[in-house]
């Protein structure tokens, strides 16, 4: 599969489109415009309680801090992208892209989820010195360390689920990070009551690793959360 980071000819802007039949789909970087959008996908029933929220919780300000901070990672790595490492092959230090798009006839690139591929921060763990720890260590990896522990997590609007299509664009999104990042290890998480995205994971070559029993308050419930994590082939 492709991997290679294309350019937007006008904004300049990178992004990987994914492979039939789903060409007409793109991960870009995060934009500012994307708050309104975002909160809509992120506060409906059937996406809010599998990222750990209760309805009405993802406000406008919270989006906007978010995106705030994605951006401020993606464009970081642009800039190492645009001042030599596209030019070496890298490796870089994250991803530049994440943000998913669908392509209309009219020219139009409608908001509709988000992948990101970034350094672990070890959300799981509730010991707020020991999840620092691990998240501190990690970031200071320099690029392309096997070592680093990735972690990939999504969303997708539910007028685009059940069609594949984030199956897809996490492999889209695994392949740049192997060949740019030299990812080695990527971790990531679902509730127990999220099969959907059990399986994006493991169709992606993931395995479960642990079972957190009612490990994540998530409105009056615990919910119990799985582990699953892909080690790259020896
Ligand atoms: C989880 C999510 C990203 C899956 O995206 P998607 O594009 O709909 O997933 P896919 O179509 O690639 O489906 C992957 C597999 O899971 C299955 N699947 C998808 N949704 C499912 C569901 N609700 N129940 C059972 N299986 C489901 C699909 O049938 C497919 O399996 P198959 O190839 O054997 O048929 C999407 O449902 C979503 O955004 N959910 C809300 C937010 C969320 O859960 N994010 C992840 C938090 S860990």
């Amino acid at each position: 599969m492709s991997v290679a980071l294309q350019y937007n000819l006008t904004t300049g802007e990178p992004f990987l489109r994914l492979p039939p039949p789903f060409s007409n789909i793109i991960i870009t970087p995060p934009r500012m415009s994307d708050v309104e959008p975002s909160v809509a996908i992120m506060d409906d029933p059937a996406v809010a309680p599998f990222m750990g929220n209760r309805l009405g919780q993802y406000t406008p300000e919270k989006a906007e801090r978010w995106l705030a901070k994605v951006k401020a990672q993606t464009d970081a790595v642009v800039e190492e992208l645009r001042t030599g490492a596209a030019e070496t092959g890298g490796p870089v230090s994250g991803c530049p892209v994440r943000h998913i798009r669908e392509e209309r006839a009219d020219g139009t690139e409608v908001y509709i989820g988000d992948v990101g591929l970034v350094r672990s921060g070890w959300p799981e763990v509730h010991d707020v010195e020991e999840r620092t720890r691990l998240a501190s260590a990690n970031n200071a990896l320099p690029a392309g360390d096997p070592n680093i522990a990735w972690h990939i997590g999504y969303y997708l609007a539910p007028s685009h689920h059940g069609r594949g299509l984030m199956t897809v664009a996490v492999k889209t999104m695994m392949g740049w990070g192997i060949a740019w990042l030299k990812a080695r290890y990527i971790r990531s998480s679902a509730f127990e009551d999220n099969p959907g995205s059990q399986k994006v994971l493991l169709k992606n070559g993931f395995v479960l690793v642990d079972t957190l029993v009612e490990h994540v308050q998530v409105g009056d419930t615990k919910k119990t959360l799985y582990l699953i994590e892909w080690t790259a082939p020896s």
